[in-house]
């Protein structure tokens, strides 16, 4: 496995695979690694993909300060999952050469509108910017390659598909299914902040998207179903929906089909967020 940090030999690396015929799988990362993360390195393999996984914990998303410090940073372990899962290139790209002004602003921002303000930007304002001006400057070193991403973050593959598609970008979006502890928790590197009492409840999230997503529902019984699920387990809610799967806008009275449920809860002051598909029937 090699080990980057440089922009240029980062770039050069990608081009060299490409120029070997071979398609560059990227896996942006911010470290901290976990099955969840392994399973996007594995479907890149499985693809015949030579793996790149980026670790950047991009200042540039993180809305609240505390968040930024308590991120976990687990560099040793990483290095073996990422090896253990056939990371070809394990770049860990300096922040001076990813963001050269910080700590001050950086004058270029990337910025989807509209996807970026529902859901998640609602209580996290320029967290999407961070995102997509991060995941834009990664793809630029990078170049063309099949971009693996996880579905558990379903409002960021919206965001990058957009600008993916917006800018022109030569890149194949490919979004993962969710990765879950045996329990049925979303693997999340946030997991570890919650106790044991947080988990039992912010377990009702997922049990109450596993019922949503077998049989057909009408919008108001699953709304139904989501919010009692949620207040029972005592949970602060910050959303609770059912949106279109691309442009996130709320499921509209009288519309049947596939679609999709987003869920974000706090849980012992930690925010933790969820999703799944559902059928939506007609009313009865
Ligand atoms: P991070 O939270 O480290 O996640 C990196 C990738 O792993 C994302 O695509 C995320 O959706 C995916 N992932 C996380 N938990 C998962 C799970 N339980 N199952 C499947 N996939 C999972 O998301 C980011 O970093 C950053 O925003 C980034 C895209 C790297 C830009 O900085």
């Amino acid at each position: 496995m090699e080990r980057l940090s440089d922009l240029a030999e980062w770039r050069h690396w990608c081009e060299e695979i490409r120029r070997s015929g071979r398609t560059v799988g990227l896996v942006p990362t911010m470290g901290a690694l976990h099955a969840g993360h392994a399973s996007l390195a594995d479907a890149a393999t499985h693809a015949g993909d030579a793996v790149v996984m980026t670790i950047f914990v991009n200042p540039r998303q993180f809305d609240d300060p505390s968040d930024l410090s308590a991120y976990p940073s687990t560099p040793a372990e990483d290095d073996e999952v990422a090896r253990r899962h056939g990371v070809e290139a394990l770049v860990r790209p300096r922040l001076e050469e990813m963001w050269p002004s910080y700590p001050h602003p950086t004058a270029t921002t990337v910025r989807v509108s509209g996807l970026s303000e529902m859901f998640e930007g609602v209580d996290r304002p320029g967290h999407f910017d961070g995102v997509a001006s991060v995941v834009t400057k990664i793809l630029t070193v990078t170049g063309p390659c099949r971009l693996y991403m996880g579905e558990k973050d379903f409002q960021q593959v919206a965001v990058v598909r957009q600008f993916v598609r917006d800018l022109g970008f030569d890149v194949e979006v490919r979004s993962c299914p969710t990765v879950r502890d045996s329990d049925g928790l979303a693997l999340s590197s946030r997991n570890r902040r919650v106790s044991a009492e947080g988990r039992a409840r912010a377990l009702e999230v997922s049990r109450a998207l596993h019922d949503l997503s077998e049989g057909r529902w009408t919008l108001r019984a699953a709304q139904a179903h989501l919010l009692t699920r949620l207040a029972d387990a005592e949970l602060d809610v910050a959303y609770a929906e059912v949106v279109d799967s691309e442009t996130l806008e709320r499921w509209g009275s009288g519309r049947t089909g596939r679609a999709r449920v987003l869920v974000a809860v706090r849980v012992d002051g930690v925010r933790l967020i969820d999703n799944g598909p559902i059928t939506i029937d007609e009313e009865g």
